[in-house]
């Protein structure tokens, strides 16, 4: 059931970063020295601009249910002589210890799973009092059980600090008190 709207590896590089910037989304949220998460990070799109904002007193869980997108990640990691990431394949984090995390990302991952409350119910304990998510989905996958309307998202979180959605997309920014 998961994992099968991957988009192929060559596009979700070069030509991704002419349209999205991941130091744009992430610089708000994280500092130098954080412990961070990037759920479902894929082959890595995010987390490596993760790993340099934490730097190296920092440390990056990078999580994914597909084993060779997290291949893809680890070959880069150690091209780059990348090592504040732990990467794990994984369809859940419940190996991280509760209020733990200062910043969780999960971008368009909930989308590809069914396990929505679970997933949202894992996202809201890892986080530390005081620690943030960002949190995304796209909408209009028709009569695919994964697919969520923005207002089924929305009732899946209790800390929502701020919301939106498009005809596309909807995010939250969660901050847990
Ligand atoms: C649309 S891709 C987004 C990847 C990445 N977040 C990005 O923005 O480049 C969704 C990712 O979520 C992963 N995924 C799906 N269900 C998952 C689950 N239950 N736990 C962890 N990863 C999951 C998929 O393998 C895929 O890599």
């Amino acid at each position: 059931m998961e994992d099968r709207h991957v988009p192929p590896l060559v596009l979700s590089f070069p030509l991704r970063k002419l349209f999205e910037n991941p130091y744009k989304i992430l610089t708000p949220f994280v500092k130098r020295g954080m412990i961070v998460v990037d759920h479902g990070c894929g082959p890595g799109f995010y987390t490596i601009p993760l790993s340099h904002l934490v730097g190296e007193k920092g440390l990056v869980y990078a999580v994914d249910s597909n084993a060779k997108s997290i291949k893809v990640l680890e070959d880069k990691l150690r091209k780059k002589g990348i090592n504040n990431v732990k990467s794990f394949v994984s369809r859940n984090i419940n190996f991280i210890p509760s209020n733990s995390i200062d910043f969780l990302l999960s971008k368009d991952v909930l989308c590809c799973t069914v396990l929505h409350k679970e997933s949202a119910e894992e996202i809201e304990r890892v986080l530390k009092p005081g620690g943030k998510a960002f949190v995304t989905i796209r909408i209009g996958r028709g009569s695919d059980p994964r697919s969520l309307s923005a207002g089924e998202f929305f009732s899946l979180f209790n800390y929502i600090e701020r919301k939106g959605s498009s005809k596309f997309h909807a995010w939250v920014v969660l901050h847990k008190r």
